[in-house]
This record gives C-alpha cells, structure tokens and sequence, in this order.
C-alpha cells in the first residue's frame, strides 16, 4: 500500500517525479511529433468531441509533458497561440527544446493545475491528456479550467485511467509475468529483472497517480464547475491489453536484450489494435470498461 501523502506531498513528489522522468519520456512512450503524433491525437480530440475539431485561438494545457498535444495540435494547425502549463519544470525544459527543434512558438509556465496564473475567460480551449489522475483535488482543478475558459470556449481531457479498466488490465498484465521466464527464453534474454526493483520509477508511480475513475465522477467534476455538453467516452481495449502485456514482459529483462523485432512487433500491434478498438468496440461498449476515459465539455455562451 503506497503511503497516504497529503495533497502538498503529492504535489511535491509529482513535481520531482516528472522532472526526473522528463529526459526519458519521449523514448519511453514512444512519442512521435511528425505525422503519426498528430493523427493520434488529432483522433483523440474527434473522439472526445464526438466531431471535428475546430480551429482554437488561445489554447492552455495542463500537465503538458513534453507536449505531445500542443506540440502535435499546433502542428496541425488545430490552435494559434500555445500556452503549456505543467507542474514539472522539467517537463517544460524538454517541451521548450521538441518545440524548438519542431520550429513551433508556445509559451511555458510552470503552474499546479489547482492554481492557474492565468486571467478569467482568457482561452478559447483548455485541455490535457494523462494529467487529471495526478491532480488531489480535481473539483478545486476544474473550477480553474471553468474560469480561464472564455463564455463558449471548450475544454477536453484525454487519457484518463478508468477504475473498471484498469481493473480488466490486471489479467493481462498477471497472465505477462507468469508468460514472462518462457518469453525471455524464446527471445534469448539472459538475466531476469525484478520490476518492482526497477528502480524509482516503479516505486513511485503508486504515490503519483491519485486517482482512476468512474465515467460519472469525470461528469460530475465538470458538470460542478458549472460546464455543459458534457460528454465522457472510453477509449483502448484490446490495444490496451496487448501493451501491458508486452510492456510487462518487457519489464522482465534487461532493455537491451529485447531485440528491435519485437519492439516493432509490440508497436505495429499496438497501433493496429487501437483501429479495431477505435471501428468494432468504443462505439459499442459501455466507456467505463475501456482503459482510458476522456471527457469534453463546453463553457456556456453568456
Ligand atoms: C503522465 S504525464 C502526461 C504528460 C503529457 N500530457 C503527455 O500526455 O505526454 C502527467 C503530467 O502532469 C503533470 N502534473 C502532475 N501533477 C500536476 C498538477 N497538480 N498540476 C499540473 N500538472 C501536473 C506532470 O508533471 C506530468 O508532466
């Protein structure tokens, strides 16, 4: 059981966590800044819309990274004026750099979600992807993105953990490890690794993460900070499965006795499962048993 911290601790350690993880992210979540990056999310955004994007002047996201949204968004010229905010400056160091090795303007500021500098009604959308389950208190957090959001603007969070599909993730990621001593058998793998000794990263990863969700709980924090059109959507099932699986097989030996095959194995399938995931199942299940949830809403006109 990881310690109960109080919401300045968890801010503190979320804060240390990411810096140190920044120099690594890009790699290790295999984040793409060309043509693939931007399709993913501009797919992300169309299915937490329910339509097309439109075009957005003034954007802020929250818990930025290392911007694979703004960086990917304004490539595709989905918003003008970029504006990263992220409690990690770290994080923001290594969003400055893709920016400018991407040729791309964005502004950074290092913010805690809960306490936004930034004026009332200054954003026309206000978004993030994988940030909310890190926030204490998500009703103070989105009373701020309602605030700088501007009458009519809108607001979109993707990649979310689902508390019923990260549930559902358990079996697969049970069935990796006791698959893993055979795997590392057929790919050649000498030494074993113990995952829970693989350093900070895994050990902290329980304290930085506050929350998986309900669809309804997403719902409910929008819907109190007096936001409307909301709508929350699941995303990644089998694509979901398929990466823990291999993720945690991965995990089991040291990185460089997994060979490039099976890296571009994992990856295709990954991305080939997301299409089925995105054509057969989200259109058709119920959002809470997929992996990640997203919400969308909208600021009412006045
Ligand atoms: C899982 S990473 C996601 C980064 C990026 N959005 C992406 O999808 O690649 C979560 C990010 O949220 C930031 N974060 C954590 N707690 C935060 C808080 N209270 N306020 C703002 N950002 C926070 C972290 O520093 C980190 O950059």
């Amino acid at each position: 059981m990881p310690p109960t911290l109080s919401p300045g601790e968890i801010r503190d350690v979320n804060t240390r966590y990411h810096d140190v993880a920044a120099e690594h992210y890009d790699s290790k979540w295999g984040i793409d800044f060309g043509r693939v990056g931007q399709e993913q999310v501009i797919a992300k955004l169309r299915k937490a819309l329910g339509c097309e994007p439109g075009h957005y002047p003034r954007s802020l996201e929250i818990g930025a990274g290392t911007g694979y949204f703004t960086l990917n968004m304004l490539g595709a010229g989905v918003i003008g004026k970029a504006t990263c905010s992220d409690i990690s400056p770290g994080m923001l160091q290594a969003l400055s750099e893709n920016a400018q090795a991407l040729g791309l303007q964005v502004e950074t500021r290092a913010a805690d979600a809960e306490r936004l500098p930034f004026a009332d009604a200054s954003f026309d959308l206000v978004f993030g992807h994988a940030v909310l389950h890190h926030i204490p208190d998500l009703g103070r957090a989105f009373a701020e993105f309602a605030r700088v959001l501007a009458p009519g603007g809108t607001l979109v969070f993707a990649g979310e953990p689902s508390r019923q599909g990260d549930h559902l993730a358990r079996v697969p990621k049970r069935f990796a490890a006791m698959l893993a001593p055979l795997w590392r058998r057929a790919i050649g793998a000498g030494r074993a690794v113990d995952p829970q000794h693989g350093g900070g990263d895994a050990a902290l990863e329980g304290v930085v993460d506050v929350h998986a969700f309900a669809p309804s709980e997403l719902s409910r924090a929008a819907r109190g900070a007096g936001l409307g059109e909301v709508r929350v959507t699941g995303e990644e099932l089998l694509a979901n499965w398929f990466g823990w699986t291999n993720r945690t097989l991965e995990a089991s030996a040291e990185p460089d006795d997994v060979p490039w095959a099976w890296r571009v194995y994992a990856y295709r399938g990954y991305l080939l499962l997301q299409q089925v995931d995105r054509r057969l199942l989200e259109p058709r299940l119920p959002p809470a048993i997929f992996y990640n949830l997203m919400i969308a809403a909208r600021k009412r006109p006045t």
